[in-house]
């Protein structure tokens, strides 16, 4: 570990539960470390098996120097593999979705299947053994519907989120909805400052009028029991878990994480609508609108909300040390005609919510760059995000 970073890394632990010395924010060696540590070491959301209906259906999924290709192979086996040619180094698929028999490079036509073997090198010598140039495989993991890649040569085991989120997802039927609608927004700010945001609720009343009008969430926690409640009985009769899975405090930070929280919507909310009202059929085996809202972590880097009738997931990538992508994504049933789902009353929370984030972020990065700035300390509303910081240390040190 460099000497600097042991330094910043010894002083922060005397300032427990404040916010990160300025330098992690920053600088560009801890950015380098931080992509080793967690980016390339953890599993992250790629795409939906909606995306890759078919053999030959491809994603691709960029971040810092990476690139992975996903895609179907001819058995119907969801396949990943790194992006990067095995005569020179080219990129083989453009970035985001295409369609191929096999997947061709494009600067001097070495040719793979669709399962990464190499099948054509041109003009050369009779002797060279194409078996040893297929593509190298990425790690990745099937959990409903969504397809997670691992960049590590070793990556740490998917199993305990899958078992401990299994019952929680089983009624939305994720393996059964398709991605309706896609939405990135750049936020100029370090990635950690994003992540902060989006696991405190301490901002959502001041920052966000149009989520606190209908999510109990933004309440402290006292007055949000009091929503509970009536919001069991419901779940219970939609058919929809409201068991509350924690992330598990004995977890070593090298594990994914996982956490599951239904929360619950006020009175007249059926789903996160400006009027409340539905915008899509229900998901999965969902038999009624509970009026509840589920905060699903899968993993440490990917994030679900779910409504009774469609979700929306998160995925934050870091693409410098002071610019970050907010992706979103709205899923709804796969069966769901055209015609019964509403997009525009379906996007309009999460899209006014990250435009506002998007702006205190970038104000809190202006901030935090500042001489005047000094680590300050999280609210008891703010301590997932304080223990989102701890898990962050651990990983780094
Ligand atoms: Fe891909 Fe030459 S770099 S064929
Ligand atoms: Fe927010």
């Amino acid at each position: 570990m460099p000497a600097n970073l042991k330094q910043l890394l010894d002083r922060q632990k005397e300032m427990p539960g404040c916010s990160l010395q300025q330098a992690f924010y920053k600088d560009p060696d801890i950015y380098r470390r931080e992509m080793e540590k967690i980016f390339f070491a953890d599993w992250i959301y790629a795409c939906h098996i909606s995306q890759l209906a078919e053999p030959g259906d491809c994603e691709t999924f960029d971040i810092d120097t990476e690139s992975v290709i996903v895609c179907r192979d001819q058995q119907m086996k969801i396949q990943a593999f790194a992006n990067v040619c095995r005569h020179r180094g080219s990129r083989i698929c453009p970035s985001g979705s295409s369609k191929n028999k096999r997947l061709s490079c494009p600067y001097h036509a070495w040719t793979y299947g669709l399962d990464g073997k190499l099948l054509v090198a041109r003009l050369m010598p009779d002797d060279f053994d194409k078996s040893e140039y297929g593509l190298k495989n990425v790690s990745v993991e099937v959990f409903g519907g969504f397809v997670f890649v691992n960049l590590s040569e070793n990556p740490a085991p998917f199993d305990e989120v899958k078992s401990k989120l299994q019952s929680a997802l089983a009624p939305f039927e994720f393996e059964n909805t398709r991605l309706a609608h896609y939405e990135s927004h750049p936020i100029d700010a370090n990635w950690k400052l994003t992540y902060e945001n989006f696991f405190e609720c301490y901002h959502c009343g001041p920052a966000h009028k149009e989520y606190a009008a209908s999510h109990s969430l933004s309440l402290d926690q006292n007055r949000r029991d009091s929503y509970r409640e009536k919001l069991v009985e419901q779940a219970m009769d939609a058919g929809i878990s409201t068991e509350r899975v924690e992330i598990s405090e004995t977890m070593s930070a090298d594990l994914p994480q996982y956490y599951h929280h239904r929360s619950a919507l006020y009175d007249d909310f059926k789903t996160a609508s400006e009027d409340g009202q539905p915008v899509a059929p229900l998901l999965g085996s969902i038999k009624a609108y509970d009026g509840g809202a589920s905060d699903i972590m899968i993993g440490s880097l990917t994030y679900l909300v779910a409504y009774a009738d469609h979700a929306v997931l998160y995925r934050f990538t870091p693409r410098s040390v002071d610019v970050t992508d907010a992706e979103l994504f709205w899923f709804v049933r796969a069966d769901a005609a055209e015609s019964d789902v509403d997009l525009e009353r379906m996007k309009w929370l999460w899209h006014v919510t990250t435009i506002a984030d998007k702006k205190i972020i970038e104000a809190n990065q202006q901030g935090v760059n500042s001489r005047f700035y000094q680590p300050g300390p999280y609210s008891p509303m703010e301590a997932p995000t304080a223990g989102l910081i701890e898990w962050y240390l651990a990983r780094i040190s």
